[in-house]
């Protein structure tokens, strides 16, 4: 499949054609102005539709909210102002997710999995794709989100895939599961107002803020964690990229043991595993 955040994987499309669009972008103050160009050229579409497409784009929507589709892993997810659009940080979590299922002795089927804040879907359905067996379940407070992520369930022939829960957290979830993953809203309120203005103007403010250090949720988070995980349970979190010292003293204050702060592909610390010891 080709990578929407890999503009070299993209089908080639007659050069005018993306010129002419990367310079509209360019002019309108779009950011990756190539980058777009070369994914409106290689759409699968007609000169009408993207045409449309362009419009939104020069715009300043983003653009997998005007293509309304986005690569997640394997998977090719539906995306709409309903949820985040998947970042490629967070298909590097459902990676430590896959190798810590991997790593974990007996049979798949005896497995629980919980991702908290699915979003779209993407790493629950990522999960329940790669490594089929364990029961999951996926919870989003917002219940738009929830309908996307059946939705994409659906698209990809997941159905019925993970129970979809919508309620804050892990409020009303049982135990024992052996993994909690979980890529929380974690911006703070300097880093929101610094960020991109189409991040600001269409991506859903309520999974990114997460108060004035961006630990609101987290904080919340971790005891709810480690009160669902069965004895030797992991939690696998993303982390903003200043947060790692914060993120280790909250955890070792709800109870866990043998914390590890991970970084991602830009060599940022990203996410954080750790043990119901
Ligand atoms: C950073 S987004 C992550 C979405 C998706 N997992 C992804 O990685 O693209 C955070 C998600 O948490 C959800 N959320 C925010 N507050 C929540 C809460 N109190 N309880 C449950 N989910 C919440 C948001 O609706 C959003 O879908």
């Amino acid at each position: 499949m080709s990578d929407i955040r890999n503009p070299e994987s993209c089908r080639e499309h007659p050069g005018e054609k993306r010129a002419g669009f990367e310079r509209r972008f360019r002019a309108a103050g779009i950011a990756w102005p190539e980058y777009c160009a070369r994914w409106l050229a290689a759409e699968r579409c007609g000169g009408k539709r993207r045409e449309a497409l362009a419009r939104k784009i020069e715009s300043g929507e983003p653009l997998a909210y005007a293509l309304g589709h986005v690569p997640f892993r394997e998977l090719d997810l539906g995306i709409d102002r309903r949820a985040l659009i998947p970042r490629p940080e967070t298909e590097e979590l459902a990676g430590l997710a896959l190798e810590a299922l991997r790593g974990m002795p007996g049979p798949p089927e005896r497995r629980r999995v919980v991702d908290v804040g699915t979003g779209s879907g993407c790493v629950a359905l990522s999960l329940a794709h790669e490594f089929p067996g364990p029961a999951y379940v996926a919870t989003d407070a917002s219940s738009a989100a929830l309908e996307l992520a059946r939705e994409n369930a659906v698209r990809n022939g997941l159905d019925p895939g993970p129970e979809w829960r919508e309620t804050d957290l892990l409020a009303g979830i049982e135990g024992a599961f052996d993994l909690v993953v979980s890529n929380p809203p974690y911006v703070t309120t300097a880093e929101w107002e610094a960020l991109e203005p189409s991040v600001r103007k269409y991506e859903p403010a309520a999974a990114l803020r997460a108060g004035a250090d961006g630990l609101d949720l987290i904080r919340r988070l971790l005891p709810a964690a480690h009160a669902v995980l069965g004895s030797g349970g992991v939690l696998l979190m993303e982390i903003g990229a200043g947060q790692a010292d914060a993120v280790r003293g909250l955890l070792r204050a709800a109870g866990f043991g043998r914390i590890d702060v991970i970084r991602d592909r830009a060599g940022k610390d990203r996410f954080a595993r750790a043990h119901k010891t």
